[in-house]
Order: structure tokens, then C-alpha cells, then sequence
């Protein structure tokens, strides 16, 4: 997304991925585009399949003591929504855009490390098909994850860490089924959490509570049948439609923010800096709006020379950081069974649920920040 923004804006790019082609479009992550993204998306030229398969919704259903609860966002928001479209599609349309201009993306590069950060001619060196290759450039965009070789590289002493484990995972399923509620499903149960969601109109996208030391072999399909119908069916008989599981997976959950998100000339966005406990879908949404923030600080240096908006880099993208840790927390305790959690906390839970699905105030906060709190750049 940063090379496209920073080709409208005549800056070259390379993008350097470690994993193939193959691989980033088709592993299914989350699939909610909020209303900002889709905006930017759509602003840049990137809107054409999503228009077409995107589904676009208008609220979620909160559901908790078998009974199901309709938040009406679009109501609540000014008429905002937000859009199932896997973020394997948005990165499909990324590659294609990207090589139709006829940019350069280096698929399934080996041994990458960056140097010289604090220079002015920071340094990439790696291995593409057989051979050592150096770029010189003049910044980079350290997107490669949680994982990546970007954020460690960072002198010790510089960087300080916030975060948090939670005591549970999400075991997510694909199913070749017809989603069997036009909106998503978040539903709390005693027995744990449970999230109905789709991928087109014959695609189910399912999530489990399950513990972090879960193994994918002790859930064979049966079971994850009937957990999910344990925990979803409702009183008006409402429950996921079943089919074949096509893709399975286990998925830790964890908070943590990075601070600075730079240093020199290397510039941390995405889950390198960040990252999220998946309720709520934020992962991919605040990964656009950091390289928003960065496009229009390169765009700001390379127009007129000047490093204001890259100095505040870190600083501008931080404020939406924080408040989007903090929404998808919140959602995460919402909804999630803690087996730390003490008969208090039990209570406490259940009295929120009943008043977030009852205080028009609640909901409205709710839905504010599940379409996406505006960019405040373009
Ligand atoms: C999906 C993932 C989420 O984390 C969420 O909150 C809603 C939907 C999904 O993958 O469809």
C-alpha cells in the first residue's frame, strides 16, 4: 500500500517480500475493511474489485445468553459501514496495481538485513534468486511484521515495549457454506468466545475461543462443529450452516506497541510496530493508516524538503495506535471467557454486555470506533 501511495506521488519503491506470490494472496487473515480504508482504498484506485465482491455491512449482532443483539452502525455513525473483503484480496489488488505500473516486488527473498539506519544512504542487503543484491536508498519502510528483521535491528536502549498476553487463542475455520446470517455473529458464552463471519455468499469464516497451548490436531472438524453450535445457537434457533473445512488454524493473541515507531531513516509500521488482539478486525486497518501517515510525510520531504511530518511520524501515528489497543482490548474482555477471571469479573462482564446491547450512548461508542475513527490525512 505505501509503494502504490508513494508511486501517485512520483516516489520509486522496492518492496521486498520474503514469502512467494502464491503464498501472500491466498493465506486467509481477517476480512474487515473499515470505512476510512475503504475510503482510501477506493480514493486511490484501488477500488474496483472490492466494489464488486466486498460485502458491505451495516451492523453486527452481539450475542450473548442465547439471544442475538443487533448494533445498527450505520444508524449510529452517520450512515458509515464497514466491508467484509479478505486482506488477501486487498493484497492481491496490491500486487496487480503495483506491477501493471511496473514496479519492482522481489518475491521470496533470503537472509535481508538493514544498515546504516542513521545515515542519510540507509542500506538493504539480501539474497533473491541465487544472488547478493544491496540497495542504497534514502529511507526505509520496515513493514515485514511482528517477525521481521526491521524492529530488532534497532539499537537496544532505543525502543520501549507495551503489551500483554492473553490466556487464550482464536482457532479460525473456513467452511464451504452459505453464511447463514447476512451480518456477522460476535458471540459470548459461557463455554467461550465465537465469532460468525464469511468470505463471499458460499464461504462461512468461523472463530473459536480455545487455550494458547491448543493443538489444531485435537480439533477434527466434528468437534469444531459442535463447539461452534454449542456456543452460537440461539433461542430463535439461529446457528452456523456447516460444510467442508478447507483451511484450519490456530492463532495466539497478544497486545503490544513498540515507541518510537522510527529510527534515522528506518520507519516501523504495521504489526512490526503493532499489534492487536484480532477482535474487532483492527490488524490490517492500522497498518494502512500508519503508511498513510507515512506516504504524506515522503510526499511532504520530496516536495519541498522538508522533515517535519517524518519526525512526527511516530508521534501522529501513535494517537491512533493507542486508541484502537484500546478498543480491540475492550472488545476482547467483552466478549472472551478469562479463566483467570474471578466471580466479581464474572458479573462485572455480564452487567457491560447488558448495557453496551441497551445504552444507545454505549452502542454508538461501540460503532463509532468498529467502522474506524477518520484518518485525519489523505
Ligand atoms: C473477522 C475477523 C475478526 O477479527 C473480526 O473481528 C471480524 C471478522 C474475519 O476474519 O472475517
Amino acid at each position: 500500500m505505501l509503494s502504490h501511495l508513494l508511486r501517485l506521488h512520483g516516489i520509486d519503491s522496492i518492496v521486498l517480500e520474503s514469502r512467494s506470490r502464491d503464498h501472500v494472496e491466498d493465506r486467509v487473515r481477517a476480512g474487515v475493511l473499515e470505512h476510512p480504508t475503504v475510503e482510501l482504498l477506493c480514493r486511490n484506485g484501488l477500488g474496483e474489485r472490492l466494489k464488486q465482491v466486498g460485502l458491505k455491512h451495516d451492523g453486527i449482532w452481539l450475542s450473548f445468553g442465547g439471544v442475538r443483539h443487533f448494533i445498527d452502525m450505520k444508524e449510529l455513525t452517520a450512515g458509515k459501514s464497514i466491508t467484509v473483503y479478505g486482506q488477501n484480496e486487498v493484497i492481491r489488488d496490491l500486487i496487480k496495481a503495483r506491477l501493471d505500473a511496473g514496479a519492482e516486488i522481489a518475491f521470496e527473498v533470503e537472509n535481508l538485513s538493514v544498515h546504516d539506519l542513521e545515515s542519510a544512504t540507509p542500506r538493504i542487503q539480501y539474497r533473491h534468486n541465487g544472488a547478493a543484491h544491496e540497495v542504497v536508498c534514502d529511507f526505509i519502510a520496515g513493514c515485514d511484521g511482528f517477525h521481521g528483521v526491521c524492529r530488532p535491528s534497532i539499537p537496544d536502549g532505543v525502543l520501549s515495549v507495551y503489551g500483554r498476553a492473553y490466556p487464550f487463542a482464536w482457532l479460525g475455520v473456513l467452511a464451504e457454506a452459505a453464511p447463514s446470517s447476512e451480518q456477522l455473529v460476535y458471540t459470548h458464552h459461557d463455554r467461550g468466545f465465537a465469532l460468525f463471519s464469511m468470505r463471499s455468499p458460499t464461504l462461512t469464516r468461523l472463530y473459536l475461543q480455545v487455550d494458547p497451548e491448543e493443538h489444531i490436531d485435537n480439533w477434527p472438524d466434528h468437534r469444531v462443529w459442535e463447539e461452534l453450535k454449542l456456543r452460537m445457537t440461539t433461542r430463535d434457533g439461529w446457528s452456523p450452516h456447516e460444510g467442508p473445512v478447507t483451511q484450519k488454524s490456530i492463532t495466539p493473541m497478544r497486545s503490544f506497541v513498540v515507541e518510537p515507531m522510527q529510527f534515522g531513516n528506518l520507519f516501523l509500521a504495521g504489526d512490526a510496530a503493532h499489534i492487536v488482539p484480532p477482535t474487532g478486525a483492527k490488524g490490517m486497518n492500522l497498518a494502512i493508516a500508519d503508511v498513510a501517515v507515512l506516504a504524506r510525510a515522503l510526499r511532504e520531504f520530496y516536495a519541498n524538503g522538508r522533515r517535519v511530518l517524518l519526525d512526527q511520524y511516530s508521534e501522529s501515528c501513535l494517537q491512533r495506535v493507542w486508541k484502537v489497543q484500546r478498543f480491540s482490548s475492550w472488545m476482547t474482555s467483552l466478549l472472551h471467557r478469562n479463566a483467570c477471571e474471578n466471580p466479581f469479573d464474572r458479573r462485572r462482564q455480564l452487567a457491560e454486555l447488558e448495557y453496551v446491547v441497551n445504552s444507545r450512548a454505549a452502542m454508538t461508542t461501540l460503532a463509532e470506533n468498529y467502522v474506524g475513527l477518520p484518518l485525519d490525512n489523505d
